[in-house]
């Protein structure tokens, strides 16, 4: 298939994109460069072995833009990465969250339905769920209480999308509800690379190990966990992009709306973290306890049931795969990309 990519140029995009390729589709990547840099898509292609990703630097929220991209382009479907994501950021700056994450989804169906393209596959989060009504997670967990407007960005698209589906049911929908994506390609050649002070604990803590910070924060071990440390569903970042290529084949069998959770079904505490990291690398993290970060749940893993038995997709790498790739990332591109 022909593949329109937003946001392609960032982390988990220019990951989907080697998974792609590998697959046998073919990709068209859309980005405004607002969180990435050009630089991911000429080493995706270098890892690809092509001459080059098509590639336009255009804002979704320009429709002229979009339009011709899609004048030039018969896609078959899109797969939706391209929006705001800093938690922190989006509590400060909610209009720009809402702008830029919803009204540039909205314009990218519009342009989308009217080139005849309605194959969507949509990157939604775990935080949609709020504090879990279950552990684990499964697709029926109702959704809840977002704590912060990125969450609520993406707890309000999933409904437009499925509003949008329910009224002309020529479309197809997936939603995947990433859990925590870590890790890199395992060449090290691609990877994450957050702006300034990371808000995530991976990129925290190979910051740590590489030096550029002092130690790493553990917000909070007070909570009802069994070392009292935070409990996520962290995922290798190529077993997430992987999940793309298997809701492809969900969106050719026509499936309406497809939900699904993409994460191992494996909870670990920040210290396993930290622990596996240090054991795994051979490196130091150190850290403090400090308190409480505001908005955190206590345990968040899924049951990843669903998306094996109808995608036939699960996750292949553990937490040693996912510490030892997002250290060779971190340590073979210190400063992260190039300008
Ligand atoms: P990222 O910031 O690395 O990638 C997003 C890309 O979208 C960036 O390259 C950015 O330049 C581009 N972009 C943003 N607004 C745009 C616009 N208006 N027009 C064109 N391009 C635009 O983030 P990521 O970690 O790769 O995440 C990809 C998607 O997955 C995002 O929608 C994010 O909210 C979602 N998600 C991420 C995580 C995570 O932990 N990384 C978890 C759950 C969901
Ligand atoms: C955060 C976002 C969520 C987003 C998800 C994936 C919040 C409230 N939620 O979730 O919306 O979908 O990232 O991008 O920010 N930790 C530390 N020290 C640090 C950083 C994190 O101890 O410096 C702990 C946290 O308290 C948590 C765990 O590590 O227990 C994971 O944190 P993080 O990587 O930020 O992910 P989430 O909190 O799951």
């Amino acid at each position: 298939m022909k593949i329109l990519v937003t946001g392609g140029a960032g982390f988990i995009g220019s990951h989907t994109l080697i998974e792609l390729y590998k697959a046998g589709h073919s990709a068209v990547v859309v980005d405004n460069l607002s969180n990435s840099k050009p630089e991911s898509l000429r080493r995706v292609a270098e890892i690809i072995g092509v001459p080059e990703i098509p590639f336009f630097k255009i804002d979704i929220r320009d429709r002229d833009d979009l339009e011709r991209v899609f004048a030039e382009h018969q896609f078959d479907a899109c797969i939706h990465f391209a929006g705001l994501k800093a938690v922190g950021e989006s509590v400060e700056k909610p209009w720009e969250y809402y702008e830029n994450n919803i009204g540039g989804t909205l314009v990218l169906v519009d342009v989308m339905r009217h080139h005849g393209c309605k194959n969507i596959i949509f990157s939604s989060s775990a935080t949609i769920y709020g504090d879990p009504a279950e552990i684990p997670i499964t697709e029926n967990c109702p959704k809840g209480q977002c704590t912060n407007p990125y969450g609520w960005t993406k707890s309000m698209l999933e409904q437009v999308l499925m509003d949008i589906q329910k009224a002309d049911p020529e479309w197809n929908v997936v939603l995947l509800r990433y859990f925590n994506p870590v890790g890199a390609h395992p060449s090290g050649r691609i990877g994450e690379n957050p702006n300034g002070i990371p808000n995530n604990l991976m990129p925290y803590i190979t910051q740590v190990a590489v030096g550029k910070r002092k130690e790493l924060g553990v917000f909070g071990n007070d909570y009802p966990t069994p070392d009292g440390t935070g409990v996520r569903d962290y995922i290798h970042v190529c077993d997430l992009a992987n999940a793309h290529v298997c809701a492809l084949q969900a969106i050719a069998r026509h499936c309406g709306i497809g939900i699904y959770n993409i994460g191992t079904g494996n909870g670990y505490s920040v210290l396993d973290m930290v622990n596996a990291f240090v054991k795994m690398n051979n490196v130091a993290v150190p850290y403090s306890i400090k308190p409480r970060r505001e908005g955190d749940i206590a345990t968040c893993y899924c049951n990843p049931a669903k998306a094996k038995a109808e995608l036939g997709w699960e996750a292949k790498f553990g937490i040693e795969e996912m510490v030892r790739d997002s250290w060779n990332w971190q340590r073979l591109n210190p400063d992260g990309y190039p300008d």
